[in-house]
């Protein structure tokens, strides 16, 4: 099956604020790359072949002068505006001329952190046909989150947005795959008190036809929503410990369509050189002479 992604990089981010007055949230550092790398890489090892970004009209030259057509990566990136951020699930519906109908689609918001081990692939690997999945990760706070309830055998009890008494610990990560039906069923939504769009309404939508599978993101993966200043910094910090430890980059389009084969080392040498004098460019050259 074909994998379609649609990223989300618009919203206010004023969690951000000062730092995101005049810069979209999404260009801002985790330690050497720039945000949106971490989900494009995401999408890239899931398989998505055509992946379309939501942001802001202001914003959107920026990002077309970032990541180009996607072809330097193997993929082809189309760019779609949202004239203002009233929730997660617009996205179907503004990226809804991008989409190959009848196909699954993998929802992104783009400043979600995964990592770990075939995260990226078991995006498209746990595709159900007809259902929706979501992934979720174990926190210590999930009064912040969307949280789901499982029984033992994964069944889903429950969904909540934030709530005060939280009936699991289990937090529901910025990463989704959906069924072509949700254009549709989000078309059909009704805003919350918050004035918004919401995703676990989409979500409930599901749940109530018996088409939501949760999966849980095992040990070993890290999830990160580099979204407030604790996560911008945790980020960062995470990024930095791992790369300097291992010597392995994190979060890198490049070396993610290079090690699933679509791009070979030529091309990867090409996209090195562009990025200056960097010590990524120079990590991305390494690749290539570890495997001569
Ligand atoms: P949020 O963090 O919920 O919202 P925000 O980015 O506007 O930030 P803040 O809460 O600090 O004001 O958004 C999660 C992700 O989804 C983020 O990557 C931005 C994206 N997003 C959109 O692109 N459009 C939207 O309408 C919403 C709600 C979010």
């Amino acid at each position: 099956m074909k994998s379609q992604g649609i990223l989300l990089a618009g919203g206010l981010g004023t969690r951000l604020g000062p730092l995101t007055k005049s810069v979209n949230k999404h260009f801002l550092p985790i330690f050497d790359k720039p945000m949106i790398f971490y989900s494009i890489s995401t999408m890239l090892l899931a398989g998505v072949k055509s992946l379309t970004l939501i942001t802001n009209a202001e914003h959107v030259e920026s990002f077309r002068n970032l990541l180009g057509d996607g072809s330097q990566w193997g993929i082809e990136i189309n760019f779609a505006i949202q004239n203002s951020p009233e929730g997660i699930p617009q996205a179907f519906s503004i990226a809804e001329p991008y989409l190959e109908e009848n196909t699954h689609i993998i929802l992104g918001l783009g400043d979600n952190i995964l990592y770990g081990l075939g995260t990226g692939r078991s995006l498209s690997a746990n595709v159900i046909p007809e259902k929706a999945s979501i992934y979720c990760f174990s926190v210590s706070n999930p009064t912040d989150f969307g949280v789901v309830e499982i029984n033992t055998r994964g069944m889903i009890m429950s969904l909540e947005e934030k709530p005060s008494l939280p009936k699991s610990n289990l937090a529901i990560t910025g990463f989704y795959s959906f069924p072509y039906d949700a254009i549709e069923e989000s078309k059909k939504l009704v805003k919350s008190a918050r004035g918004e769009f919401e995703i676990i309404d989409l979500l409930k939508v599901y749940e109530s036809q018996e088409r939501l599978h949760a999966n849980v993101l095992p040990r070993g993966t890290a999830w990160l929503d580099a979204g407030s200043q604790e996560g911008l910094l945790e980020s960062s910090e995470f990024v930095h410990a791992l790369q300097k430890r291992q010597g392995l980059l994190v979060g890198s389009p490049d070396e993610a369509a290079w090690q699933i084969g679509n791009i070979d080392s030529e091309q990867l040498a090409r996209n090195a050189t562009k990025y200056g004098k960097s010590e990524y460019r120079t990590a991305l050259l390494a690749l290539i002479e570890g495997a001569n």
